[in-house]
């Protein structure tokens, strides 16, 4: 990210004030901040107690939910199951399969009754403010085809997670006798994934939640840290700002591991819909915002890289990496074949990292900023510190931009009901 790096066209400083430092760290836990406290050790067993029946027994978990209620339990179950889980066959399939429906496109709607058995299915419906078209209309279609099978024991079938008083979803739930998970008034939809609306379907996909809340919990701990080289999340916050009054108005997110292919689906919502605002503190139009891009490493060293090397200055590239993947897979040295010595007796392990050294070091060598947040392993430890530096790193932005991080009034004013 440095001009000492990368040359002129480099960061002389990383420049941040402290006020808007203060402005996120002393608000912690109130207002819209509700999302830095932690659940607690009893709301964590009361989640597993009701929904460790559900992964034992049931074929299928289905969340219904959009946006904020569905990308957080996307990004980590990917994380954290096998890669191929849905694909896996029953006796090695230690948990049912998981579906996040998290658009209404007919075909594919339709599909997913073609591949789950409706009946041996547990459906989790998610959205915060109880109202959402997407979710309201893929609800009916499930409980219709839910109830044609089971009768009165379909809700038995569905819980409900959302505001406890307010909105549609919740009055259905009530009246239809669904379990009940609540929501915080002050956690968002894109904060929302260490509460009951990512918690309850890890849950009931065997994810260990509280190996989740513990490294969340460990994050807490330096992102609160004045100290910038203690502190990723303000140190990320502060590079991404600083490059951003540079021009650098796209931040591309590539992680370099398919388990994280999805992290940067969670991050570009995060991103996009927190820091995207018309008006700033002051009620100022401002018009800011750094476009979030998804890129797969090394997938896209095949496609979008000669862009982001040879192409306009306006890009900041965050890889993330692993640095100890769960397999190591070895290039067989099989002598029965010529050529490509220089692979045979590697790893994909080794490949896969020195493709990404590669790849940064050509963007250095380009003049490109680009930095590199590694963790050490995938487990439910690290996904949990890492998914909580991505949100203490917006808040940290936000304050930087002095923007409101948490309301999304472009999303609501679509949002208003369709004319149908
Ligand atoms: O981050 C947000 O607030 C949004 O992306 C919402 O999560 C999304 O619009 C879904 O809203 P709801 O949970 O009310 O259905």
């Amino acid at each position: 990210m440095m001009a000492r790096c990368i040359g002129s066209n480099g960061l002389k400083n990383v420049e941040y004030s402290r006020f808007a430092y203060e402005m996120v760290v002393s608000s912690l836990g109130e207002g819209w901040q509700q999302w830095s406290e932690l659940v607690s050790e009893n709301e964590l067993d009361e989640i597993i107690s009701f929904c460790d029946p559900i992964r034992t027994t049931a074929h299928s978990v289905v969340v219904l939910g959009i946006g904020g209620s569905a990308l957080g339990a996307l990004a980590i179950s990917n994380a954290l199951m096998h890669l191929r889980h849905k694909e896996l066959p029953e006796e090695k399939r230690k948990a049912p399969k998981f579906y996040v429906e998290d658009n209404i496109d007919p075909e594919r709607m339709e599909s997913l009754f073609d591949v789950i058995d409706v009946g041996k299915s547990y459906f989790i419906v998610i959205t915060k403010s109880g109202e959402t078209g997407e979710t309201l209309s893929q609800f009916l279609m499930m409980y219709a085809k839910l109830s044609a099978r089971l009768g009165d024991k379909a809700r038995e079938h569905v819980m409900a997670v959302t505001t406890i008083g307010k909105g549609t979803l919740y009055d259905i739930a009530l009246a239809e006798g669904f379990k009940i998970f609540g929501i915080k008034k002050g956690v968002g939809g894109r904060f929302s994934v260490f509460s009951p609306v990512g918690l309850v379907p890890l849950a009931c996909v065997g994810v260990d939640i509280k190996g989740l809340i513990s490294g969340a919990a460990k994050a807490k701990e330096y992102c609160v840290s004045p100290h910038i080289d203690e502190n990723p999340a303000l140190m990320m916050a502060a590079l991404n700002m600083s490059a951003y009054r540079k021009g650098r108005n796209i931040s591309v997110i590539m992680p370099y591991a398919d388990s994280l292919r999805f992290m940067a689906d969670f991050y570009a919502q995060l991103w996009g819909e927190s820091l995207g605002k018309k008006y700033n503190l002051l009620g100022e139009t401002v018009n800011v915002g750094q476009t979030p891009v998804k890129a797969l490493g090394v997938t896209d060293q095949h496609s979008q890289i000669q862009l982001y090397t040879e192409g306009p200055l306006d890009k900041v590239i965050t890889f993330l990496t692993v640095s100890q993947f769960r397999n190591v897979s070895v290039i067989p040295n099989d002598k029965r074949i010529s050529g490509a010595d220089f692979l045979k007796g590697h790893t994909l392990n080794e490949l896969v990292n020195a493709e990404y050294f590669a790849t940064a070091y050509a963007l250095k060598k380009a003049g490109r900023m680009n930095m590199t947040l590694e963790i050490s392993s995938v487990t439910p430890q690290t996904i949990g510190e890492l998914v909580a530096v991505l949100m203490y790193q917006t808040a940290f932005a936000g304050a930087m931009l002095n923007i409101n991080a948490y309301d999304q009034p472009g999303v609501e004013e679509g949002k208003k009901e369709p004319s149908l």
